[in-house]
């Protein structure tokens, strides 16, 4: 999955490159973090939809949705390190990330090791453990997009 994600990436950045230089990289550059962001959004809705009882999920498919978090907190280590300052596309993300990057990268290790721990829970499908572990990795989330999106 990963490598067909970096190959459609590169793929995508190679054809805007083709179109104004700067301006079209940084767009790329926006859409590919957001990408990557939207894979987080779409774990925590399994995982949620399990938590509701609205989804019959095993502990499988609840652990590996827990651990594509996880790696979303790696890929936006670097994901996010270049600004893109004159992407013209639509972004919330706000300068304070470049002016603060050490807190924002913690932000992302955070993310990544409670979605971590709750995987560890999640494999057994076990939601008594993974309530507090889901609020945990919940807040995370929080915490960033309050400080860090517009
Ligand atoms: C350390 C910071 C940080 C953490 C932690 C974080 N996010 Fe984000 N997230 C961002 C930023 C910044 C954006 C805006 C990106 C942009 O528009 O360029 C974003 C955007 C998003 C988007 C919108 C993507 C799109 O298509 O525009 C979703 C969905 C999302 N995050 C889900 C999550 C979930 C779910 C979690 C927790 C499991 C999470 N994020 C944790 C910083 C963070």
């Amino acid at each position: 999955m990963i490598k067909t994600f970096a190959a459609a990436t590169t793929a995508a950045l190679l054809l805007v490159g083709m179109a104004s230089p700067a301006t079209a990289d940084d767009d790329a550059t926006v859409a590919y973090r957001q990408d990557v962001m939207s894979v987080a959004g779409a774990g925590m809705g399994a995982l949620g939809c399990f938590m509701k009882g609205e989804c019959g999920l095993d502990g499988k498919v609840l652990a590996r949705s827990a651990k594509a978090i996880a790696l979303v907190g790696e890929l936006s280590q670097d994901a996010f390190k270049d600004p893109a300052a004159d992407a013209m596309v639509e972004t919330t993300a706000v300068p304070a990330i470049w002016e603060n990057w050490d807190a924002f990268s913690g932000g992302l290790q955070a993310m990544t090791d409670a979605a971590d721990e709750l995987a560890v829970a999640a494999r057994e499908a076990d939601k008594a453990a993974m309530g507090p572990l889901m609020q945990k990795l919940g807040g995370t989330c929080k915490e960033c997009h309050d400080n860090f999106r517009k």
